[in-house]
């Protein structure tokens, strides 16, 4: 993708060479902007070098006399992403004011827009500057929330930009169409834990990161959404995570949040069985040649309890196979009462658990099964998405 970065004055503009470089490994093409206070922040020489293109400055933009630099460059842009927004940039973008090289190409820009603010915590919460963020998402510019932390100022509160990994990532996920825009969708994602002592447990090799792609494609696309995981995985800011451990645990979180949600995805391998008695203390060998019984009882099945319990919930499960992929999953489909069945094959190589990459059966009833070759699991989390709509 082409990206023009557009940097202004805030002091987080000296982590943009980190961000440059990140977006580049990930494949796009980056062009910067920046603002003179920028300058105060991030050198102009450091910003070319790792975009390796010249930058845009108000010094240089009339150089050229074949063109006019900010029109090109706002032309040229698939992505107008400004990281980070000051305060002051801010309000020039929600007011037209093109009064410099960065607030004159984003004028002229049609490109969509991710702002990225960063800015002391007072400024964030004037009056002024919350007008001001609510007329950009009026305009349909995505505006993203800096986080809670250290600002410059030495103190802990809203303000900071978040880090470059993290904007990188709500670029990969970013759908401009915002075809989620609104949805709540509850997604489980990571192998569950059942304790059998406080040091031992049972699990599975379930990484998450289907789950995680799938949360975080949903909500660069708009949707708000809830992610019950066992996984700390990165995700973008407006994922909320709750963290859970046992089948017991996720269950009693999907059931709490599925009332309100629209779509759910469970993602998540939940262990079929836990011991029926968690030892207090660590299991003790008991001679030198004794084995050792564990009597495991049946957990919850949560799909099957959400395909009972639903309204106006589209309820959707994954369906992970050894063998006898499409007969087994739409057994699943049939008996779960879900919506829609996505089966993986696992245990084979470098496919289902813990890989990067998936390959997917999509079931529906009364549809043809719909095959998906194998790719990132993080762009077949869009197609699933596209799917469900
Ligand atoms: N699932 C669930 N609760 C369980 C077990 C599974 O909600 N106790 C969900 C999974 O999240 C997945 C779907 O059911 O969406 C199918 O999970 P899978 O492990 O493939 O199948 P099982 O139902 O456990 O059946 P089996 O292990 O016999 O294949």
């Amino acid at each position: 993708m082409k990206i023009a970065l557009f940097v202004s004055g805030s002091i987080a503009a000296f982590k943009i060479p980190t961000l440059v470089s990140s977006l580049i490994k990930n494949g796009h093409e980056v062009r910067v902007a920046m603002t003179s206070s920028a300058k105060y922040f991030v050198t102009e020489k450091s910003l070319a070098i790792m975009s390796k293109h010249p930058v845009l400055t108000d010094e240089n933009q009339f150089q050229n006399a074949e063109h006019v630099s900010h029109i090109e460059l706002a032309q040229w842009a698939e992505l107008a992403l400004i990281a980070p927004a000051s305060a002051n940039t801010i309000a020039k973008l929600a007011n037209g004011i093109a009064d410099n090289v960065v607030t004159t190409t984003l004028l002229a820009t049609n490109a969509p827009k991710i702002v990225i603010p960063a800015m002391n915590n007072q400024m964030w919460s004037s009056q002024q500057t919350q007008e001001n963020i609510s007329r950009l998402r009026k305009f349909n510019i995505n505006v993203i929330e800096p986080e809670v932390g250290m600002l410059a100022e030495g103190y802990e509160a809203k303000g900071k930009m978040p880090e470059p990994s993290t904007i990188s990532l709500i670029v990969e996920n970013f759908d401009s169409s915002q075809f989620l825009k609104g949805k709540k969708i509850l997604i489980s994602a990571g192998g569950t834990k059942e304790r059998l002592d406080p040091v031992r447990f049972l699990t599975n090799d379930s990484s998450g990161k289907m789950g995680t792609a799938l949360a975080n494609a949903a909500a660069g696309a708009g949707a708000l959404v809830t992610l019950v995981t066992t996984k700390d995985l990165p995700t973008i800011p407006n994922v909320k995570k709750i963290f859970v451990e046992s089948a017991q645990e996720l269950n009693n979180k999907i059931l709490e949040n599925f009332s309100n949600t629209d779509i759910v995805i469970m993602a998540a391998a939940v262990s079929d069985y836990r011991v029926d008695h968690v030892a207090n203390q660590k299991i003790k060998k008991t001679s030198p040649t004794a084995g050792l019984d564990l009597h495991l009882i049946q957990n919850p099945d949560i799909l099957s309890e959400l395909g009972q319990k639903k309204e106006n919930q589209y309820v959707v499960g994954f369906a992970a196979e050894t063998n006898d992929l499409v007969a087994n999953a739409t057994k699943k489909l049939e008996a779960k009462k879900a919506d829609m069945i996505i089966a993986n094959s696992v245990g084979g190589e470098n496919k289902g658990f813990n890989s990067e990459d998936n390959e997917i059966t999509i079931l529906r009833h009364n549809q043809e099964p719909k095959v998906v070759s194998k790719m990132a699991k993080t762009q077949i989390a869009k197609i699933i998405l596209k799917e469900l709509l």
